[in-house]
């Protein structure tokens, strides 16, 4: 919900809220008398910096601008949007149901005709008498018939409008072809086929829709490889090369192996290494990467050993170190150190002497099959490139390798296996491991330092909580709007312990009438659009959540604990604040009392999340 965001920015809560009752500066916050019940001492805070309120008597709750003003005003969370953006001067772009529909539709069409067109390119390669340069090509590469139909592999006549009458007659407007990226515009006015006298590769999504294709020229000429450019469906970033093949395989043997290229790809399957996708010759994205781990964990990169692959192999695990750790099913739990890299066996497969998987597969598949078996961890292969790299004799290379590695293992939390690395990188180094070790604890102290010192690191801390602690409600609402055998467990989920107004509102529209249709007629059609990405959340789901209800249940109660201890936390963190300026000013009276009672209960809460915590903990591994 970004205008939300943006609202909020844009308005300070201590005005808004001003607007309704009176505040009096309390230390660096605000008090009054409860607006929302009768009271004779002040418990209701404000607290600008966290733009936030919290009433401590009767009613204990709290939030931002936007409850306020619902609990004020009685109205809910969309309404409150509108009246708040027209404060804030913030525009409300929002989609309503029918365009977006229209937009699917539309969207429909465009796959549609990435359909047709594959399936017209399919057909030249089998059967047109211009294709036959092309299914030579294709034999000489080794590809079988059935390789070629599995992969739908075409062919683009050497035509400038071939592909654009075909599909024209099937109804497609020239327009449509230019969004899939089929055709390119003139500059002088009209349009030509982008792929001509190529063997043309479908590129699917896993859902295997078509959502762009790659061309590889028959000959020398270049570009070798012509591909869709990034459209409406083809999201470089995003695409990996054979998924809708390979996704079952790839849980199956639970490990994927990344090629590089298209080629790679299609061989490895044919000699029946179908756990095998395509990065497409670009560095592995993150997204990339984290659609694949969710079909499995255990991730092989295997790319060219000629030096640009080379270099590709250091920019994905590059990729792969910063990126992995983010995106898992339930991304707040994963610590982001490299040891967890290396226990989620990020392999690394060398490819030699200048051949592709491609070209070791076809002479020998055994010779690749070894190969896998033996890939070694990320840490080893980074290691083992860097030493082969320098003068052995150079104390000055060898410092400059002992730097490098430091802050990795520095990052392992395991001590065994920190100085496993120690005493790999002392021998190898033909240093004494004690060397390598002092410099360890130095720069392991130094870190510590440095982050203690730093105190704005906390409060990097909390923007970092906040963003997650969203993703923990999303990921709840998501959870009840999918699965009605969570009801009763969703039914007793405190409506406080969400911070973010737009998703307590629709908690509080589940918990009225559990059922998603229901709610979207309740919601104003601001919200509509969220509520969709909420309803589509589901997607991002590990498959073993809609086939395991004890699954499920345990991620709900994990979502609910964690938003527990943030609430707890929170409010001992707020009541800190005033307890600390009501002590300067003498006033240790009264509701002062109260609010320790309230810690001494707040504690225990606290505690009893550790506990709960420590046994989902212990579940999580199979204690
Ligand atoms: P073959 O030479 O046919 O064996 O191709 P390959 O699949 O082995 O490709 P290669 O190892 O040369 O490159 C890896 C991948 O990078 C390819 O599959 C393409 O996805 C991509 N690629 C290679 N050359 C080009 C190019 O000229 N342009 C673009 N856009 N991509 C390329
Ligand atoms: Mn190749």
């Amino acid at each position: 919900m970004n205008i939300a965001d943006d609202i909020k920015q844009k308005l300070d809560i201590v005005d808004v809220i001003s607007q309704y009752i009176k505040l009096t500066k309390s230390g660096r916050n605000y008090k009054a008398a409860c607006p929302f019940h009768s009271e004779k001492t002040a418990s209701f805070f404000v607290f600008p910096e966290k733009q936030s309120w919290h009433c401590f008597g009767a009613c204990g709750t709290g939030g931002d601008i936007f409850t306020f003003i619902m609990k004020k005003e009685g109205l809910d969370f969309g309404q409150v949007l509108r009246l708040m953006a027209e404060k804030a001067h913030v525009n409300l772009v929002y989609k309503t149901e029918q365009s977006s529909q229209e937009d699917h539709q539309k969207q429909d069409r465009l796959f549609k005709l990435n359909e047709v067109a594959a399936e017209y390119f399919h057909f030249l390669l089998l059967h047109d008498a211009e294709a036959k340069a092309a299914r030579q090509y294709a034999d000489k590469r080794g590809l079988s018939s059935k390789t070629v139909d599995n992969f739908q592999l075409g062919f683009a006549l050497n035509k400038w409008e071939a592909l654009s009458e075909y599909v024209a007659k099937s109804g497609y407007q020239i327009d449509e072809m230019l969004a899939v990226g089929l055709v390119v515009a003139r500059e002088t006015g009209g349009s030509y086929d982008r792929f001509r006298n190529r063997l043309i590769f479908p590129i699917k999504d896993i859902k295997g829709r078509v959502v762009g294709f790659g061309g590889r020229a028959l000959d020398d000429s270049l570009p070798k490889y012509l591909n869709s450019p990034q459209t409406a469906l083809f999201d470089k970033g995003s695409i990996i090369y054979g998924i809708d093949r390979a996704q079952g395989a790839i849980r199956q043997k639970d490990c994927v192996v990344i090629t590089e290229g298209y080629m790679d790809t299609i061989t490895a399957h044919q000699y029946g290494f179908e756990n095998t996708v395509a990065s497409m010759g670009t560095a592995l994205t993150d997204k990339q990467i984290s659609a694949l781990r969710k079909l499995s964990r255990n991730i092989i990169v295997a790319l060219d050993a000629d030096e640009a692959g080379l270099e590709a192999t250091t920019r994905s695990i590059n990729t792969i170190d910063e990126q992995i750790p983010k995106d898992h099913w339930m991304p707040w739990s994963e610590s982001k150190t490299y040891d967890e890299l290396v226990k989620y066996e990020v392999q690394v497969v060398e490819i030699r002497d200048g051949k592709d998987p491609d070209e070791i597969i076809r002479n020998s598949p055994e010779k690749w099959a070894g190969l896998l078996r033996e890939s070694q961890p990320i840490i080893d292969f980074t290691l083992k490139k860097e030493i082969d790299n320098i003068n052995s004799d150079s104390s000055k290379d060898k410092s400059a390798v002992v730097s490098k590695f430091l802050p990795i293992l520095s990052r392992i939390d395991d001590s065994i296996r920190r100085a496993h690395y120690v005493q790999k990188l002392a021998r190898l180094l033909n240093l004494d491991e004690r060397f390598v070790n002092d410099a360890l604890f130095d720069l392991r102290s130094r870190e510590k330092k440095y982050t203690t010192a730093k105190g704005s690191k906390v409060l990097k801390n909390y923007a970092d909580l906040a963003a997650s602690s969203r993703h923990i409600e999303e990921y709840c609402l998501a959870l009840l709007l999918q699965y009605a055998d969570l009801k009763d467990a969703g039914m007793k989920l405190s409506t406080n312990y969400f911070e973010h107004s737009e998703n307590k509102d629709i908690l509080i529209k589940w918990q009225d009438c559990p059922d998603a249709n229901s709610i979207m007629a309740n919601l104003d059609p601001v919200i509509h659009e969220y509520f969709a990405y909420l309803m589509s959340f589901n997607k991002q789901f590990p498959p073993s959540l809609s086939q395991n209800k004890e699954e499920r249940e345990y991620a709900l109660s994990d979502c609910i604990n964690r938003l527990l201890e943030r609430y707890v936390r929170n409010l001992e963190i707020k009541k800190k604040l005033i307890l600390s300026e009501e002590k300067e000013k003498g006033d240790m009276e009264g509701q002062l009392a109260k609010l320790i009672e309230h810690g001494i209960n707040e504690s225990q809460q606290l505690h009893d999340i550790f506990k709960n915590r420590g046994s989902l903990f212990s579940r999580t591994k199979g204690v």
